[in-house]
C-alpha cells in the first residue's frame, strides 16, 4: 500500500511524504521539515525511515528522536536551532537498531557563535549541548557534519554497540570568536563504541572518555583543541574506564597530544588504555600528559592522590613536536597509582620545559622529558 501524507502547520510547511507501509502499518518514509516539531510524535510513531530536512528547531526544544527501534534517521540540508540559553541537548537520539546518517552536503548547524563568550560552561550565558546519543543499542552513525557547537558537541552516554564513521565537527570559528569547552566527542557509561575517521576543529577535547569499556577511536584528525583524552576521571557516578584504544590519529595545533587526568582525592579506575601510532605537531602545553592532581576549578593542585589506579597503559609509536615553552612528556601521579605500563617508540620533541615527573613505575620504559 502506498500512503502519502501532507501536513501544513502554521507558516512552516511540514511535509510528511510517501510511501509504502509495512505490515505493521508504519509508513516507511517521513520527512520533517520547516520550523516546527509539532509533527514529531506522529513521525516517530508512524515511520521507520525518518528524514530530517532543512529543519529549524524551535528555541529551547530538543529534536527528540529517542525511544525508536529498527529505524533510520537521515539528516539533509541545513538542520539548525533557534537561539535559547538552556542546557539542551538540541538533538537527542536513542533506541535499538538505528541507522543514523547525514546526506552529502547536509549540516547540523549549532549556531555556536551566538553563544560563545570565551567562558564555555563555566560562566556567561548557558549554552546547550548539541547532540546526544543516549540509550542507543546497536547503532551506526555515518557521515554527520556538525558546525559551530555552542559547547560540547556529541555525547555518547549509556550506549552499547555503536559505530560512528566519518564524523566532522567543525567549530573552527570558535578559535577567533570565543569558543570554549567545545569538546567534539564525550563518552560516558558506554560499551563497544567504534569511532572511525573523525575530523575535528575545536577548542577542547577532540575526544574524552570519562567512563565505559571497549572504546575505539581510530583514524582521527584533531585540530586546535585539547587532544585525545581520558578524563577527567573522578567525581561522577561512574569513574571506571577500561579498554580504550586511540590509534592511527593526528593531533595538530592543540594544547595536548595525549592526556590522561584524574581528579585529586577521588576514587575510580583507569585500566587497559592504549595509544598507538599518534602523530602530533605544534602542541602548546604537553605532548604526553598523565596527571592525578586535577580539580575542575581553579586547576591542577600539584599534589596528586592515589585513589584512581592507572593500570595497563600502553603508549607506543607516538611522535611529533611541541612548542618550545611546552613540555614533551609529563607524569604526575601518587605513589603506586601507575601499574603495568608499557611505553615504547616515543619521540616527542621541541619542548624545553622539562618538569620533574612523579610516580613513574620502575622498568616501564617510561621517561620524563
Ligand atoms: C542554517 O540555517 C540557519 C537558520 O536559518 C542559518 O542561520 C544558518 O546560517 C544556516 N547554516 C548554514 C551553514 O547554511
Ligand atoms: C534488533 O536487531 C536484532 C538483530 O537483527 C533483533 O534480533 C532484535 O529483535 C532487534 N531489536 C529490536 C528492539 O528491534
Ligand atoms: C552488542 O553486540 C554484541 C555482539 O554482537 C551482542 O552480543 C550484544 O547483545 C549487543 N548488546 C546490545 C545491548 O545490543
Ligand atoms: C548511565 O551511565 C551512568 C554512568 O555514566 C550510570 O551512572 C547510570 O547508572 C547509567 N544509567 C542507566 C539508566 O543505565
Ligand atoms: C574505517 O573506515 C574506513 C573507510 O570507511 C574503512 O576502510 C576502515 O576499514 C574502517 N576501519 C575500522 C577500524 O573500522
Ligand atoms: C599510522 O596512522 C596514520 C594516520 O595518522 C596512517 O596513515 C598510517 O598508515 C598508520 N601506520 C600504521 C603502521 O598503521
Ligand atoms: C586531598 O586530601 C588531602 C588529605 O585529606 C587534603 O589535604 C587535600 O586538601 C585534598 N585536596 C583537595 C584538592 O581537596
Ligand atoms: C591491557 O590492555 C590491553 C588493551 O586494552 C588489553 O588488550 C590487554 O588484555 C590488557 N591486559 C591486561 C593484563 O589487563
Ligand atoms: C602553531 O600554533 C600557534 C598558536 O599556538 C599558531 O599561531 C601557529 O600558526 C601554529 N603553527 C602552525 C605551523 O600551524
Ligand atoms: C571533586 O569533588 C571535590 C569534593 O566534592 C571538590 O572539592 C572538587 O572540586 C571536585 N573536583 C572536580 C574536578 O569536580
Ligand atoms: C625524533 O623526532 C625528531 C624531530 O621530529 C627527529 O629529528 C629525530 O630524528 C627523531 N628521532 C628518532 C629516533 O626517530
Ligand atoms: C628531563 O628530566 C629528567 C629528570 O627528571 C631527565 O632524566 C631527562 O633526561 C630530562 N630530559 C631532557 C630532554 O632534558
Amino acid at each position: 500500500m502506498v500512503l502519502v501524507l501532507k501536513l501544513l502547520i502554521g507558516l512552516g510547511v511540514v511535509a510528511i511524504a510517501t510511501s509504502e507501509t509495512t505490515s505493521s502499518g508504519r509508513a516507511t518514509s517521513c520527512t520533517l521539515t520547516g520550523n516546527s516539531l509539532d509533527q514529531l510524535a506522529e513521525v516517530k510513531a508512524s515511520c521507520n525511515d525518518i528524514v530530517i530536512e532543512d529543519l529549524l528547531v524551535p528555541a529551547g526544544k530538543s529534536l527528540d528522536l529517542s525511544g525508536l527501534s529498527d529505524a533510520s534517521i537521515t539528516f539533509k540540508g541545513n538542520v539548525s536551532f533557534e537561539y535559547a540559553e538552556w542546557k539542551g541537548p538540541l538533538v537527542l537520539i536513542g533506541g535499538t537498531n538505528l541507522s543514523i546518517k547525514g546526506e552529502e552536503g547536509h549540516v547540523i548547524d549549532g549556531q555556536g557563535a551566538k553563544y560563545w563568550d570565551t567562558f564555555g560552561i563555566h560562566a556567561g550565558v548557558q549554552k546547550p549541548r548539541l547532540f546526544k546519543l543516549r540509550y542507543l543499542y546497536n547503532g551506526v552513525v555515518n557521515n554527520l557534519h556538525f558546525l559551530n557547537s555552542p559547547r560540547h558537541c556529541m555525547a555518547i552516554n549509556n550506549c552499547t554497540n555503536v559505530t560512528v564513521n566519518n564524523l566532522v565537527v567543525d567549530s573552527k570559528d570558535g578559535d577567533t570568536q570565543g569558543g570554549h569547552n567545545t569538546d567534539a566527542i564525550n563518552v560516558k557509561g558506554s560499551e563497544n563504541i567504534f569511532i572511525n575517521h573523525t575530523t575535528v576543529y575545536n577548542q577542547n577535547d577532540c575526544i574524552s572518555v570519562r567512563s565505559g569499556k571497549n572504546v575505539h577511536f581510530t583514524d582521527g584528525y584533531c585540530y586546535g583543541g585539547h587532544g585525545l583524552s581520558i578524563g577527567s576521571i573522578g567525581n561522577r557516578t561512574n569513574n571506571v574506564v577500561e579498554d580504550v584504544y586511540f590509534t592511527d590519529s593526528i593531533v595538530v595545533n592543540s594544547e595536548n597530544g595525549v592526556r590522561i587526568k584524574t581528579v585529586v582525592n577521588a576514587t575510580g579506575l583507569v585500566s587497559g588504555i592504549t595509544y598507538n601510532n599518534i602523530t602530533m605537531s605544534n602542541i602548546t602545553t604537553f605532548g604526553i600528559l598523565v596527571r592525578g592532581d586535577y580539580v575542575g576549578n581553579p586547576g591542577p593542585t600539584g599534589t596528586p592522590s592515589n585513589g584512581i589506579p592507572i593500570r595497563n597503559l600502553t603508549i607506543t609509536n607516538v611522535r611529533g613536536t611541541v612548542q618550545p615553552q611546552a613540555t614533551n612528556i609529563y607524569v604526575l601521579l601518587g605513589q603506586g597509582v601507575a601499574q603495568n605500563w608499557y611505553w615504547n617508540n616515543i619521540n616527542v620533541t621541541g619542548g624545553t620545559n622539562n618538569l620533574t615527573c612523579q610516580g613513574i613505575p620502575p622498568n616501564s620504559g617510561v621517561f620524563c622529558a
